[in-house]
């Protein structure tokens, strides 16, 4: 059984002052921020311990990734996932969009392109840009309760150069956690293509739909690892973002090889406190996580009870996608908020246009009076 581990999730912790980024986009205004994804909650104890511990030293000099973390993730995988990977495939960065941009950046060529299914996390659609490839982006498409990848638009958007499909599972921004058939369909894909894969797997821990299971799609079969890079970071389920620690697991030599000459000279090491942190989250065994999901559950629920059909179920991530196009406001459905004291990501730069990505995970007071502020907001919609 897990150890017992007591958060109070419902607690409001005062962040003005700490230069949040969530919090100073809207700094003396009476708008609340529910919009980049982090958490309104306190990162674990045993997080902060391992931090402090490490402070118990007093030379934060530059520092190698050490054999405990590396140990430490791989254990993580076992447990989680069943996947045993070797530490040679283990490159640590300083967080997971500097890894998508690094694997991109290994595979360019000139005249290639990136093919990345959108709506998506928008730093994904500004890695062809930054490495001179053509951006192939193909629209999921919505049923009932999900999001799910056409594979026929998939097919037809290809063309000959297409070097990289950019994955991110589960999806921000909808939620999705794809199921193991789509993810042998994609896997075959990328291989029938002669694709890398390039898989962003930082919200694996989240799931939200008891029923989801997430599968990292590298672990499917070798052939489709030696040709991936898989991105994780606890930066996400432990609130801890500030402190940038991601890992890249890179089976094939060649393509980490390519991938740690991309670094040279842009990338600097990860700093000692993140990976004191990192370490502390991976080798986490208490009831945190499961006390975590359950109350976002919570707060999913009562989201949905106050959304409805504009959004789909959020399997994983805590974040919402909903759907105000055929509105008023889906021109400008995340201003339309912000006027009425809501702060919430526009969905056009995730490709999303008319949509806007709410960030549930906060204590339930403060969503409440979020979800206050969205009914007026919505009042005159009809
Ligand atoms: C899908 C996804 N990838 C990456 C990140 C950010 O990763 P990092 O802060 O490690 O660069 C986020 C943050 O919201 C995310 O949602």
């Amino acid at each position: 059984m897990a150890e017992g581990y007591t958060a109070n999730f419902d607690e409001i912790i005062d962040r003005r002052n700490t230069s949040s980024a969530k919090w100073e986009k809207y700094a003396g205004q009476d708008i609340l921020p529910f919009w980049v994804a982090d958490m309104d909650f306190a990162a674990p104890d045993f997080i902060l311990d391992a931090i402090r511990e490490r402070l118990n030293h007093e030379i934060l000099g530059y520092t190698r990734p050490p054999a405990s973390l590396d140990i430490a993730f791989q254990s993580w995988m076992q447990r989680n996932y069943q996947w045993t990977i070797p530490e040679e495939w283990l490159v640590w960065i300083p967080g997971v969009v500097p890894g998508f941009n690094l694997a991109a950046r290994a595979v360019a060529e000139p005249g290639g392109s990136i093919i990345i299914p959108t709506p998506v996390y928008y730093p994904f659609l500004r890695v062809p840009g930054h490495v001179e490839q053509t951006s192939l982006k193909v629209p999921l498409v919505r049923d009932e309760h999900r999001w799910c990848i056409d594979f026929e638009a998939l097919h037809n958007a290809i063309v000959p150069g297409t070097r990289l499909f950019m994955l991110c599972n589960p999806q921000n921004p909808t939620g999705r956690v794809y199921s193991k058939t789509e993810l042998i369909m994609l896997a075959d894909f990328c291989m029938e293509h002669d694709l890398y894969l390039c898989s962003d797997e930082i919200h694996s821990s989240i799931l939200l739909d008891e029923s989801a299971r997430h599968i990292p799609i590298a672990s499917l079969s070798p052939e489709i690892a030696e040709r991936s890079f898989s991105l994780y970071a606890p930066s996400k389920a432990y609130n801890i973002p500030g402190l940038p620690c991601a890992v890249a697991v890179i089976p094939d030599a060649e393509l980490r090889h390519m991938f740690t000459n991309a670094m040279s000279g842009l990338v600097p090491g990860v700093s000692p406190l993140a990976m004191a942190a990192a370490q502390a989250a991976f080798e986490d065994e208490t009831s945190y996580l499961a006390d975590l999901l359950a109350y976002l559950r919570g707060n999913h629920e009562r989201l949905q009870e106050v959304v409805g059909e504009r959004m789909t179920p959020v399997a994983a991530t805590y974040l919402a996608w909903i759907d105000f196009n055929r509105t008023a406001i889906a021109k400008q459905a995340g201003r339309h908020f912000e006027s009425h004291g809501l702060g919430l990501s526009d969905g056009a730069p995730f490709d999303g246009s008319g949509f806007v990505r709410f960030n549930f995970a906060c204590p339930r007071s403060l969503l409440e009076q979020g979800l206050e502020r969205y009914e007026a907001a919505i009042a005159q919609l009809g």
